[in-house]
């Protein structure tokens, strides 16, 4: 099997980095570059955390830009209360060295499909869809290099930022209705599926003193632990946007339902809620735009992120 050429725009972030370390261990992916979205944290600390996480797994080769600072048409806000001022506190990295490339985020996907055989592309969007709908806006004649667009966000019967919206997609609500509206196929993991792909806080020794990976993971997930375990009282760290990579590969470790997902774009207490539309054709409110993910098999995940961690471990003892 061909590896399947990605790009992931991302806001590192815990979750996020755990995201990146599996898509660059996945032999079957080909990472083609990686963007930066305003999320987490600020587009300066979210580009720092992603160049830092390269440089410590050795793949600083791989294309990095910063995206755009702002959401379409409101502030941002970021989630300090769980990632920490940096966007990524706990692990201590150094500084890194590597420059981002200079240009803007669209042209930057641009440069990036535009050689690539139609409909083979995967995007995976684990921040805010800011970068990706203007992606959207400015080539659409671009948009047939996508396979499909690999989304964590929104919650079918929760949220995190709201009673009913999740951050990612509330951070950026018109952004998220562009990209639904896009024509492209989706893949959506909402809080319903990455809270039941959670680590809980005693399987964090599954990664401590193992290799500098598996101990930066480590790190991540204790800090996750404070915000999520302590502070929430969750069963575990949720392992979000792992999902969103996890899924591209190996679906089979999700349960999906088919849906008509829109925007709640005006709602007093509801704006930035994806509203899920499951019920048969007839009386359902559109077409069917988007697979969203329901379930999630835990163990599987955990072992599978543990295996990863593992294998870039023994690729920088190699080296
Ligand atoms: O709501 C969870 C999402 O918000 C994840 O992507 C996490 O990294 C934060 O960005
Ligand atoms: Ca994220």
């Amino acid at each position: 099997m061909s590896k399947v050429p990605v790009i992931i725009d991302c806001d590192p972030g815990h979750d996020d980095a755990i995201a990146l370390l599996l898509a660059l261990a996945e032999d079957k992916m080909d990472v083609l570059g990686i963007s930066n979205v305003a999320g987490n944290s600020y587009l300066e600390n979210t580009l720092a955390n992603t160049l830092k996480i390269l440089e410590l797994s050795g793949y600083e080769e791989i294309p990095v830009v910063g995206g755009l600072e702002e959401p379409i048409t409101q502030e941002l806000d970021v989630a300090v209360n769980i990632h920490g001022e940096s966007g990524m506190d706990g692990p201590v990295l150094p500084n890194p060295v590597t420059e981002p490339v200079d240009m803007n985020v669209m042209d930057f996907f641009a440069d990036l499909v535009q050689d690539q055989e139609d409909g083979s592309v995967v995007m995976i969007a684990t921040g805010p869809l800011t970068n990706v709908a203007m992606f959207v806006k400015t080539y659409p004649d671009l948009l047939c290099k996508l396979d499909k667009i690999s989304i964590m966000g929104g919650g079918i019967e929760e949220g995190n930022w709201s009673a009913t919206a999740e951050f990612n997609i509330w951070n950026d609500p018109e952004a998220a209705q562009i990209v639904f509206e896009s024509g492209v196929p989706i893949d959506i993991y909402p809080l319903d599926a990455t809270h039941k792909a959670h680590i809980k806080e005693s399987e964090i020794e599954l990664f401590r003193h193992k290799g500098p990976i598996s101990q930066f993971v480590a790190e991540l997930l204790e800090f996750f632990a404070i915000g999520y375990v302590h502070e929430r009282g969750m069963a575990g760290c949720p392992m979000h946007d792992p999902c969103a990579v996890l899924g591209v590969l190996h679906p089979e470790l999700f349960d999906y339902a088919e849906a008509y997902a829109q925007m709640d774009l005006d709602g007093i207490q509801t704006r930035g809620t994806i509203i899920f539309d499951f019920r048969q054709e007839e009386i359902r409110s559109g077409d069917l735009n988007v697979t969203v993910a329901h379930g999630a098999n835990r163990e599987k995940l955990r072992d599978v992120i543990v295996e990863c961690c593992e294998k870039l471990d023994a690729q920088l003892l190699e080296e």
